[in-house]
């Protein structure tokens, strides 16, 4: 069985999306394994995000994060992490397809409303992350 790590962010959290975005995943079938309210700090967004470091909005992506509670959850399902990032959508809201997270309640990419791990080894190092590795 697969993990993958989802995180409704401050936009997200703040619009009272947390409810509908659960639902979401479990209407598909995956499992919830950890979900915890939280406020990131800036060392664990700029580890989290280490692979953007280089990136113009490096800095506005971690002022961002940090700025408020998130939702950090663990889903466990079979391809748990290419199950999630379908019902996640596209990066970039306006690519996203309708009937997606993305699609349906993001508008611009710096506020795209959640995240999901792209691959099966972010996954774990972000669930460690988040939640340690137990
Ligand atoms: P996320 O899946 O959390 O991973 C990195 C985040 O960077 C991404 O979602 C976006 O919210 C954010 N971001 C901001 N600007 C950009 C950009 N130009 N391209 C890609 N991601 C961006």
């Amino acid at each position: 069985m697969e993990r993958t790590f989802v995180m409704v962010k401050p936009d997200g959290f703040k619009r009272g999306l947390v409810g509908e975005i659960i639902s979401r995943f479990e209407r598909k079938g995956l499992v919830l394994a950890e979900g915890k309210v939280m406020t990131v700090s800036r060392e664990l967004a700029e580890r989290h995000y280490s692979e953007h470091r280089e990136k113009p909005f490096f800095g506005e992506l971690v002022d961002f994060i940090t700025s408020g509670p998130v939702f950090a959850m663990v889903w466990e399902g079979p391809d748990a992490v290419k199950n999630a990032r379908s019902i996640i959508g596209k990066t970039n809201p306006a690519d996203a397809a309708p009937g997606t997270i993305r699609g349906d309640f993001g508008l611009v990419v710096d506020y795209n409303v959640v995240h999901g791990s792209d691959s099966p080894e972010s996954a774990e190092r972000e669930i460690g992350l988040f939640f340690g590795n137990n």
